[in-house]
């Protein structure tokens, strides 16, 4: 059985994942930011995490880790004209430099692993380009060029790879779901004919986790019922 630390696992695909890596017999160490998850014996070790501070302890995890999986994301829609540098920034200390941060604090317990492996997140909106998505494509952008220069600077020791999901019905998502109205529009966008579950998400992260991953690294999964790629 394995050990992975998933970074944002108190809501969403990061909630599911680590749920069914439990489920699975794993050993997992979950962060939370805002919404504390109540917790059972049977639930994951829950430990309070803010990625954009600058001095967070990982005292409380284990010498070996097996894996490593960031979640904090956003997903900010506005005209380009509208956004300030600012705001672009913002989302970029989140993504990006909150991934780069964990993932330099976790690399010496990675390297002790022998199937080590980190799963990070982008969207569908950077392989296709969708109006108003400038902000959060410009990161997620960031995290596709990361995943494949750290996969090479750590091959063969630790595989990295990504999931580029589409609409999910997550928390982070919920003002595009929040009427039956936009749900069902939403899911006839896709040629799927559906928006994602966080269990699509995590089943694609738990593969990329797994030893059935262990020939994987350096790729983009889009996970998005055939938004990027298909036209029905
Ligand atoms: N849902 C979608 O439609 C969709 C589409 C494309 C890409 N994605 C990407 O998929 C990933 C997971 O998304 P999701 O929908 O599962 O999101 P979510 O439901 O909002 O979950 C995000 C997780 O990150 C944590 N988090 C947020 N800010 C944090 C911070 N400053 N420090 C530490 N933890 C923080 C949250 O903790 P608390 O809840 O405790 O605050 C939560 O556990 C994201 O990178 C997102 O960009 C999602």
């Amino acid at each position: 059985m394995s050990t992975y630390l998933i970074i944002g696992a108190s809501s969403g695909i990061g909630k599911k994942l680590a749920e069914q890596l439990i489920d699975s017999g794993h050993s997992v160490f979950a962060t939370y930011f805002k919404n504390k998850p109540e917790t059972h014996s049977d639930k994951p070790d829950y430990h309070f995490l803010n990625v954009l501070d600058e001095n967070n302890s990982f005292d409380f995890l284990p010498d070996a880790l097996d894996g490593l999986v960031y979640c904090p994301g956003s997903i900010n829609l506005r005209p380009f004209e509208r956004i300030k540098p600012a705001d672009f920034v913002a989302d970029f200390n989140l993504q990006v430099l909150g991934a780069i941060k964990i993932i330099q604090a976790a690399l010496p317990r990675l390297k002790k692993s022998e199937n080590a492996s980190i799963v990070l997140f982008s969207t569908v909106a950077v392989q296709t380009g969708f109006p108003f998505h400038t902000q959060v494509s410009a990161s997620k952008g960031a995290i596709e060029g990361l995943t494949h220069a750290l996969a090479a600077e750590y091959a063969p020791k630790i595989r990295v790879n990504c999931i580029a999901p589409s609409l999910t019905d997550t928390p982070l998502a919920s003002s595009m779901l929040n009427t039956d109205q936009k749900r069902e529009a939403n899911a006839l966008r896709h040629p799927l004919k559906n928006i994602g579950t966080p269990k699509n998400i995590a089943d694609m992260a738990e593969f990329l986790l797994s030893e059935k991953g262990s020939w994987v690294s350096g790729q983009i999964f889009h996970v998005d019922g055939g938004m990027s790629s298909l036209k029905v």
